[in-house]
């Protein structure tokens, strides 16, 4: 129904991304730390997650105005029952000139080696695969649910053999927690079809106790990769990619680094989020989301329900990691943030 739709940065609607569970099987320190996330938690009942229909449908008007990728994130996607069934549901959805739109999923392996063949099946392009590290007692630290490196590696041979590719590793880095893993990491996957990308862990939520001390910078990512493999930059692949490019000097594959802390990249965000429960969020930061479910399930029409989106999406203002950088001193968080397992990563 709608041609371009721009908010007051001029940034266009161009991603979606949707978490369709606030769950996951890892307590990944840096995300759902065991203290907060305890068996006491209140993760949301079943009656207040999207249905795979409802879901559908928001992805469809967000497609109509501009969408070409869909993210399913979590949580832990995979652990929704059924996904496979709103892959095939979203896998349907062309764009208003006819074609497929990228559907991909950001996962951690965990169940990929079961699920791998049948999500490929069901119309998912490729998947990307969080791995915070090689070495397995760093990587039991960091999920803190003792879960093995070797079924992650299944998980991603299972998604290549599939032909989920290309397929991405995220790993974040925390200082002093994987950051010996940065090389090791960088050299395991050297030469491979798997492009790894580094994340500067950032203050995401209000529950990870972020301090500024414990980011490592991109540059001396690089710094440190090149040391031993000498890195050049590339290109983006298109424009407001989150990772910057690096490839290797000898010819062997490529890496990313993705700094939104000491290289914010708001200036071209097109990414939109909605949460488990319908609610859309213009950034990974925002305090409070816009409640679509309560437009689904008060009978608004598909027209109505476009027309609030590009209400908000037009009032867009956001670039939180811009102001974090212009003032990184700020490390007191105001405003209660939502946690990423439930916005999606
Ligand atoms: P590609 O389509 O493969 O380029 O993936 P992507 O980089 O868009 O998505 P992915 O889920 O792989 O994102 C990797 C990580 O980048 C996320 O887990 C976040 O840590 C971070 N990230 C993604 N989008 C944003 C964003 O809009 N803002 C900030 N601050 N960080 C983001
Ligand atoms: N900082 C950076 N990335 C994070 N993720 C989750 N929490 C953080 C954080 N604090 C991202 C990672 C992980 C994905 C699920 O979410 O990329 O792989
Ligand atoms: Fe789960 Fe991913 Fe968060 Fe780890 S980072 S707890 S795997 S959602
Ligand atoms: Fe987009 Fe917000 Fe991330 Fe900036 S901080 S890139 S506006 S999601």
């Amino acid at each position: 129904p709608t041609g371009h739709l721009a908010d007051t940065l001029a940034r266009p609607l161009q991603d979606l991304r949707i978490s369709v569970t606030d769950r996951c099987n890892f307590r990944c320190v840096y995300c759902m730390p065991k203290e907060v996330f305890d068996k006491d938690y209140a993760f949301m009942p079943h009656s207040s997650l999207l249905s795979f229909e409802e879901i559908t449908r928001i992805a469809r008007i967000f497609v109509a105005h501009g969408v070409r990728k869909i993210r399913l994130t979590g949580g832990e996607p995979l652990l929704r029952k059924n996904i496979e069934h709103l892959i095939e549901m979203l896998a349907a959805l062309t764009t208003p000139d006819g074609q497929a739109i990228d559907l991909t999923l950001t996962t951690n392996a965990s169940l990929l080696a079961r699920k791998a063949q049948a999500l490929k099946n069901a119309g998912l392009q490729r998947v990307t695969v969080s791995l915070d590290a090689l070495d397995e007692s760093t990587f039991r630290r960091m999920n803190d649910v003792d879960f093995p490196v070797s079924a992650v590696l299944d998980g991603i041979a299972a998604a290549h053999q599939a032909g989920l590719g290309p397929i991405k590793v995220n790993m974040v880095v925390k200082a002093g927690m994987n950051d010996a893993e940065i090389v090791p990491m960088a050299r395991h996957f050297k030469g491979s079809p798997f492009i790894v990308r580094f994340i500067e862990y950032m203050d995401v939520g209000a529950s990870n106790g972020w301090k500024m001390d414990e980011v490592i910078p991109s540059a001396q990512v690089v710094r440190r990769i090149s040391a031993d493999m000498p890195l050049e930059p590339i290109d983006p692949n298109y424009p407001g990619e989150t990772a910057q490019r690096w490839r290797y000097v000898d010819g062997s594959g490529e890496i990313g680094v993705i700094s939104s802390v000491t290289r914010a990249f708001c200036r071209e965000c097109t990414r939109a989020r909605l949460s488990t429960e319908g609610k859309l969020y213009t950034c990974l930061f925002a305090t409070r989301g816009h409640d679509l479910r309560a437009l689904l399930r008060g009978g608004r029409s598909d027209d109505e329900i476009a027309g609030a989106v590009a209400q908000v999406w037009r009032a867009r203002a956001d670039r939180y990691s811009e102001l974090r950088t212009a003032n990184t001193a700020g490390l007191e968080q105001p405003l209660r943030k939502v946690e990423m397992s439930y916005i999606g990563g």
